[in-house]
């Protein structure tokens, strides 16, 4: 419970920062002049059900006067006095533009019910509570949700036309010699693509874990190559292609456990001889084909109707 608690924290703390205080607060907000009498100012809260008003002047907030102001005046019998001489002036307020995060730390700290929104002219144009708050917050979870769920619907419905037209689409990597740090970043990419196209994460698994041998041997053993995936509605084929040296004896190659790598290369976690033999068990069809000095072609075929592979390769 722990983590996902944490994570809702996150993703509130994140839109606090997003949002801006303009985006949550109220405008049309009730104004009186300093120079209206306190009975004046009466009628204001009255007829607008509110508790308090900011002052302004010429466009200009210069104070706010609350129910509170209004409950001393009555008993002091000064409901002539003006609205200038009983407000406070001088008021927190918050800049439109800021981070809502501002007005979440400024309630905390100072406890009043509102604040008046000006922008940096000093001009007042709204007003914000923490009610608006919460609401601008689940309004904004709300559409992020929304347009998740939108795009997971659009991605895997986009991939159903595309199988009506018969369409394959294509997507290359390239694979960089001896680049650990970069080693997975192919199959991995490949991974995310197919995850969004809408197929079923059994098939994107076998996918991504023959890729992903292949990536490392070509990082490992080659002088570079390339990742070509081709994806239709039925089947992935992909090509996995380098600049030599080539492998001089495949069915050698091909037993589990067989490995030239180097002792540097197996302290880095790769070299226990499975990796043809993964892709094996994982391709419905697999071809290898090399030629020593000039390269290795190695095409993978999964088959996307039967989820569970049937086959045993050929
Ligand atoms: N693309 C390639 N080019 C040259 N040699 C390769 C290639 N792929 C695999 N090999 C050779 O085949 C052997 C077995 O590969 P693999 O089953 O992936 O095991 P591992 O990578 O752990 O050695 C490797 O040790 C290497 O000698
Ligand atoms: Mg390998």
């Amino acid at each position: 419970m722990q983590p996902a608690n944490a994570k809702e924290i996150t993703k509130l703390q994140e839109l606090t920062y997003e949002l801006k205080v303009e985006a949550a607060m109220t405008r049309n907000v009730a104004t009186i002049s300093p120079t209206a009498t306190m009975a004046e100012f009466r009628e204001v809260l009255r007829a607008n059900r509110i508790s308090g008003t900011p002052v302004v002047e010429n466009g200009k907030m210069v104070g706010i006067v609350s129910i509170e102001d209004l409950i001393k005046a009555l008993a002091a019998g000064e409901l002539n006095a003006m609205v200038g001489e009983k407000m406070t002036s001088k008021p927190a307020t918050l800049y439109a533009d800021e981070p809502l995060m501002q007005a979440v730390s400024k309630f905390s700290q100072l406890r009043f019910g509102r604040f008046p929104v000006i922008n940096r002219q000093g001009e007042l144009i709204g007003m914000i509570t923490q009610g608006d708050i919460m609401r601008a917050m689940l309004k904004r979870l709300e559409v992020d949700y929304r347009e998740e769920e939108i795009h997971r619907y659009r991605a895997s419905h986009i991939f159903e036309d595309i199988l009506a037209d018969d369409v394959a689409l294509v997507f290359g990597y390239r694979v960089a010699a001896r680049d650990f740090a970069r080693a997975g970043e192919a199959s991995s990419g490949l991974k995310k693509t197919l995850g969004r196209l809408g197929i079923h994460p059994q098939i994107i698994r076998r996918v991504a874990v023959a890729t992903y041998e292949a990536e490392i041997n070509v990082v490992v053993y080659t002088d570079g190559g390339e990742i070509v995936a081709e994806v239709r509605p039925d089947r992935i084929r992909i090509e996995v292609m380098d600049k030599g040296p080539g492998i001089p004896d495949i069915e050698q190659a091909m037993q589990p456990g067989f490995s030239t790598a180097p002792d540097w290369v197996r302290e880095l976690g790769f070299g226990a001889g499975m990796g043809l033999p993964n892709i094996k068990s994982c391709a419905d069809e697999m071809d290898l084909k090399s030629t020593v000095g000039v390269g290795t072609h190695l095409t993978i075929i999964i088959y996307c109707d039967g989820l569970q592979k049937t086959g045993s390769g050929s």
